[in-house]
């Protein structure tokens, strides 16, 4: 076939003529393994044998570039973006396909396209895309992309563009919690605070009243990763040394385009048989999640506030009502003060890493006397940030911000030549610790191993690594680029900090470490992720339905291990006559929720506990946390089973979107949160609405899977909606094609037994 000019009349780029390189021939050039390149008929394409794994579309210009500076608004995490694009170039041609050397490779070589990028404003650019197949993964296809400008506007972004199939549709990019299939979404990947509602009304509303970003939208997220997997078992992924700000587009039915903030991109993508496979396949090349510790197979983790007397009561207590307890979560062994708000002063921490002495005076002593007594381990809590104490009145040992600051330890402000200040509501000062500073990681690392580590406490919350600011007044020790191309890798050094802290002290196979931030590749730095900040409520995008969708996608982004808090994090008490809040309800089907779905069970008081229900605010609320700690446990052989065949293996998550398992049942691929797959052996459909007490579940597939009710024991068959009893305590769950798996036998006794068992709201 002889290559030919070709006008392309598309509106997003004016009609350029591309001239072609020779094709090369027929069968294409060889990346080595079964993977080829072919530039045949104005299409740069890839096969692994005779499948095509990648292609650009036919006559259309696959890879671009604009300049300008994007634009954002907001501070302390809540940032608003606006992608700011002028001169992109609309046209492009290739001048050359050819084999070059290159290292790393299979074959010692790799296939390079070159060409030029055109109508850039009133320039062009040269540009080079590299295929090959990595020495060490010879499954998939690595690429790298980079753009040289010649002159003219400043040329910031890249895009690179490329076939998709209309009816494949797309999962993963990290914790997404608005949307099933991401097919016709555009998605940015930017780490931030997700916001209060999201889209949930009328909070979200409320709160982004003002030009603050404080409500979010659909998009917004603690942890965006720049990697998916389809339908059609397709897996693309940027590499982990490309942290910066990406958009995945997938709103053209035919076509996905990557736009990133820089003129280089490399990453890698590969054609599996199934959505499964992808996710092997992914997790390979990004990574996968460390050993979650055995002990959290014991029981509930307790989130408590309040000092040593009160933790001891609830322990106590807890075990008298057959509450299994693995551990307790003391998230203000560093103290609190009070922040005014509508109504209540809401409580903070102190930033400041040691222990209070009003509330734990005998921290080290009381963390072993809880271990030795009762078998409860105590975890504790961490952040990116440091806050000045100088005004806690019950006083402080060391101000750690004083000696960060003194230090040049923070990330720094260059208009002010100091600490960057960040501000978490009135009245707290602090600064966030500049992990590229080389000083500041053997001071830190100090200041973890004789104040945090010291007391045999067995992990913490590892919080924030979103709020590292954008402007271009903000330095950090060592950055590459600009302080907006830096952002996003902050959650990436910060857990990877943390793992090598823990690897240091030989703590692996004991400490539990969770993150709600994370980058592309944190996931071999962390052994549990936590999906952050939900709204006391039923809510869809900010609520408990919330947590099962990003637990679905971050599954499909490789982190297999994941828990929320139990109960909702955020409290709002507003004078616009609207307040949220936890009920008992929401608390004990969040429980529930927790037992059939994740690998721990942590619940949390919420920021403000005094007007919420606690599962410890009497015996009523206490029996049916105990009661769903119990479930959890039941599940805990069944659950490591699956974590050490499938999750440590092949990177295959525990909570499954019910698509993997049936791709070609339509139904599935609109399921977000009303149901999962448990592993291969449980489907279940959780209550996520208060006055349940029958749910209609769409059971997926055909006849041919069965479904047996645990609770009533009825069998039921697939490709249908059955309607079935979901008292408190009994979330629909399924026994998948009659498993007579032996680790699910604890859960079927635990069924047998407590089928009777009488639990309240009242
Ligand atoms: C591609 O564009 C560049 C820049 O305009 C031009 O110099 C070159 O001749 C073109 N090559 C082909 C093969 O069209
Ligand atoms: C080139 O590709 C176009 C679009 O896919 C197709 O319509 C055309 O038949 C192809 N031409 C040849 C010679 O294969
Ligand atoms: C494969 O090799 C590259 C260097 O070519 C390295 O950066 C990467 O970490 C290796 N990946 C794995 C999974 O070993
Ligand atoms: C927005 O401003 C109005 C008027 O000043 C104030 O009453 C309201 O509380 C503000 N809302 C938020 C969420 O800050
Ligand atoms: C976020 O920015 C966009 C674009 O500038 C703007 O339209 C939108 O109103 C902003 N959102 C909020 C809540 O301020
Ligand atoms: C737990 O039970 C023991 C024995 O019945 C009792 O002495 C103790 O007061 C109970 N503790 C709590 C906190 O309920
Ligand atoms: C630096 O300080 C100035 C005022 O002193 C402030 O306007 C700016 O937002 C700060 N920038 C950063 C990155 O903290
Ligand atoms: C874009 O940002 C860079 C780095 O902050 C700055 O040097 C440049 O002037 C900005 N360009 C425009 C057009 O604002
Ligand atoms: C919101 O909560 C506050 C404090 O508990 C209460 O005084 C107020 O009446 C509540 N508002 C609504 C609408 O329930
Ligand atoms: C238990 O506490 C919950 C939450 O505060 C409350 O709604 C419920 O009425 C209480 N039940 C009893 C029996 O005291
Ligand atoms: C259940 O078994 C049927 C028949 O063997 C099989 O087609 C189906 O894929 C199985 N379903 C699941 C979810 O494993
Ligand atoms: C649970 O109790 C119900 C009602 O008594 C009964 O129909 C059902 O068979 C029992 N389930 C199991 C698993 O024992």
């Amino acid at each position: 076939m002889a290559s030919r000019p070709l006008c392309l009349a598309l509106s997003l780029y004016s009609c350029q003529v591309i001239a072609n390189p020779q094709d090369v021939s027929d069968s294409g050039i060889s990346l080595g393994g079964q993977y080829s390149l072919s530039w045949i008929n104005h299409t740069l394409s890839i096969e692994e044998d005779t499948t095509t794994v990648w292609s650009t579309i036919h006559g259309q210009p696959f890879v671009s570039a604009s300049a300008g500076n994007d634009s954002f608004t907001g501070s302390n995490g809540a940032f608003n973006i606006t992608q700011v694009d002028t001169d992109r170039c609309t046209g492009q041609n290739i001048t050359s396909v050819e084999q070059v050397p290159w290292d790393g490779t299979l074959t010692g070589s790799a296939v390079q396209a070159k060409g030029y990028l055109l109508s850039c404003g009133i320039s062009h650019a040269e540009y080079e895309l590299t295929f090959w197949v990595p020495a060490n993964l010879t499954d998939r296809v690595a690429f790298y992309l980079n753009i040289v400008p010649q002159s003219g506007p400043e040329l910031k972004k890249l895009y690179l563009s490329f076939a998709s199939s209309p009816d494949e549709d797309i999962y993963g990019l990290g914790a997404q919690a608005s949307f099933a299939s991401l097919k016709s979404q555009s998605i940015p990947v930017f780490s931030r605070e997700q916001g209060v509602g999201r889209g949930d009304q009328p909070i979200t509303a409320i709160l982004n009243q003002n030009g603050s970003f404080a409500g979010g939208d659909k998009f917004t997220t603690y942890t965006a990763i720049a990697s998916y997997i389809t339908t059609k078992g397709n897996m693309f992924s940027l590499s982990g040394k490309d942290a910066g700000y990406a958009n995945f587009d997938f709103t053209v039915s035919d076509l996905i385009t990557v736009r990133y903030d820089s003129l280089s991109m490399d990453g890698f993508f590969a054609r599996a048989g199934d959505m499964f496979g992808a996710v092997e396949r992914l997790t390979a090349g990004t990574g996968r999640m460390p050993k979650l510790p055995s002990w959290v197979d014991n029981g509930a983790i307790l989130g408590i506030q309040g000092g040593q007397s009160k933790v001891e009561t609830i322990v106590q207590h807890g075990l008298n009502l057959s509450c299994p307890i693995a551990g307790v979560w003391l998230q203000d062994w560093v103290g609190t003060h009070g922040q005014a708000g509508p109504y209540v002063n809401v409580s903070r921490l102190w930033w400041n890493w040691e222990n209070d002495e009003k509330l734990y005076p005998n921290w080290p002593a009381f963390v072993q006397g809880l271990r030795d007594q009762y078998n409860v381990r105590t975890l504790s809590y961490v952040n990116t940030f440091l806050a000045n104490v100088s005004t806690k009145t019950d006083g402080f040992r060391r101000n750690l911000y004083a000696e960060a600051d003194g230090a040049g330890y923070f990330v720094q402000n260059t208009t002010s030549d100091s600490t960057a200040i960040i501000s978490s509501g009135p009245g707290l000062v602090a600064g966030i610790i500049d992990l590229t500073n080389p000083g500041l990681r053997s001071w830190f690392t100090e200041v973890m191993k004789t104040q945090v580590w010291s007391a045999n406490i067995s992990g913490f919350m590892s919080d924030f690594g979103e709020y590292t600011p954008v402007t271009s007044d903000t330095k950090l020790y060592s950055m590459v680029s600009d302080a907006f191309y830096a952002h996003n890798e902050y959650p990436l050094l910060w857990a990877h900090y943390q793992k090598e802290t823990i690897d240091n002290l030989g703590l692996q196979d004991e400490a539990l470490v969770f993150h709600r931030s994370a980058a592309t590749g944190s996931n071999k730095y962390m052994n549990l992720f936590w999906v952050g900040d939900q709204n006391l409520n039923w809510g869809v995008n900010d609520g408990i339905k919330s947590v099962v969708t990003i637990m679905l996608h971050m599954g499909l982004s490789g982190y297999a291990h994941q828990h929320s808090d139990i109960g909702g994090y955020t409290d709002t008490l507003t004078y616009d006559n609207y307040n949220i809040t936890r009920s008992p309800e929401l608390l004990g089907r969040w429980g529930e929720l927790a037992a059939v779905s994740s690998s721990v069970f942590r619940s949390h008081e919420g920021n403000i506990p005094s007007v919420n229900a606690q599962f410890y605010s009497n015996d009523t609320t206490y029996e049916y946390y105990a009661y769903n700690a119990r479930m959890f446990v039941s599940l805990a052989p069944y659950r490591r089973y699956i974590l050490e065949t499938e999750c440590a293996t092949k990177g295959w998550p525990l909570l499954r979107s019910p698509v993997m398992y049936h791709v070609n049942d339509p139904r599935t691929r609109n399921i977000s949160y009303q149901s999962f797959y448990l592993g291969p052996g449980l489907y279940v459909a959780p209550v996520l609405d208060p006055g349940v007490e029958e749910l209609s579940v769409y059971l997926p597939g055909s006849a041919g899977t069965t479904f047996k009710h645990v609770w009533t024991e009825e069998v039921y068959y697939g490709g249908r909606d059955v309607v079935v009893a979901t008292p408190l305590g009994q979330p629909a769950v399924f026994l998948v094609n009659g498993t007579e798996q032996v680790e699910l036998e604890s859960f079927l006794d635990f069924v047998k037994r407590e089928n009777e068992t009488k639990l309240s709201i009242e």
